[in-house]
């Protein structure tokens, strides 16, 4: 499973992409819009910060124009990949593109039924929203599930991006379900490597470690201690 960033902050890339376990990152407008910067300068930033794919969301709402626009974002650079919304121009927009080559991320899915659809039109990628669909009172990790199953009983080679995820729980449950990527925002990944324990015990081997080095610069030399006693 490729984990991916969901995000538009190019330090919180460069900091996740330096543990070296990063192998995307996923924008939308929103994100981008947090950021206030100039739009382009941003994808190109990120683009060329990250070795995987990193996906540019189109804007446009009509079909054509959208197209038009996802030609465009899929020159930026060879790791783009062109996100079109679940929609009819979506659709229409997205199979234009696909059938070109152009790798496209169909987002904003919701259910398994619109899945299917990203699938036949030859999507590289569908985006089912987990924590939104949670949000609206229905159970996103079933319907991340179903997705899985039907993708793997009618075997469309079209990747499943688990999104909208909320916590690690999500991520490992998104796991469990199959998911082929999974995209965070920084704060889930944070808290993908914290564990309590995790922190005690290495406070406790430092500490332990510590106390070993004071000691030998005391009495090294100590024949007991090297006899293991
Ligand atoms: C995915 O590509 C989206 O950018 C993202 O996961 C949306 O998540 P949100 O519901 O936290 O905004």
């Amino acid at each position: 499973m490729r984990l991916f960033l969901d995000t538009a902050n190019i330090d919180e890339i460069r900091e996740i992409n330096r543990w070296g376990v990063l192998s995307g990152v996923t924008t939308n407008p929103s994100l981008l819009a947090r950021e206030h910067g100039d739009v382009e300068k941003a994808w190109l930033l990120i683009l060329e910060e990250v070795d995987g794919d990193v996906s540019l969301e189109t804007t446009e709402p009509e079909a054509e124009a959208m197209y038009e626009q996802g030609l465009k974002l899929a020159a930026m650079g060879p790791n783009a990949v062109v996100k079109v919304p679940m929609t009819t121009a979506g659709l229409t927009a997205g199979r234009r593109l696909a059938d070109q080559g152009i790798r496209i991320n169909v987002t904003l899915v919701f259910s398994p039924a619109q899945a299917i659809l990203a699938a036949e039109i030859g999507a590289y990628i569908v985006s089912p929203f987990i924590g939104r669909i949670d949000d609206a009172a229905a159970d996103g990790m079933h319907a991340l599930r179903q997705i899985c199953e039907i993708y793997d009983v009618q075997g469309y080679e079209t990747e499943v991006l688990a999104a909208s995820l909320r916590h690690p729980m999500h991520v490992v449950e998104a796991a469990l379900c199959g998911a082929d990527i999974v995209t965070m925002p920084y704060d889930v990944f944070i808290k993908l490597v914290r564990h309590p324990l995790t922190d005690t015990g290495n406070e406790r081997f430092l500490a332990d470690w510590e106390a070993l080095q004071g000691e030998l610069r005391g009495g090294g030399n100590d024949p007991a201690r090297k006899e293991g006693a």
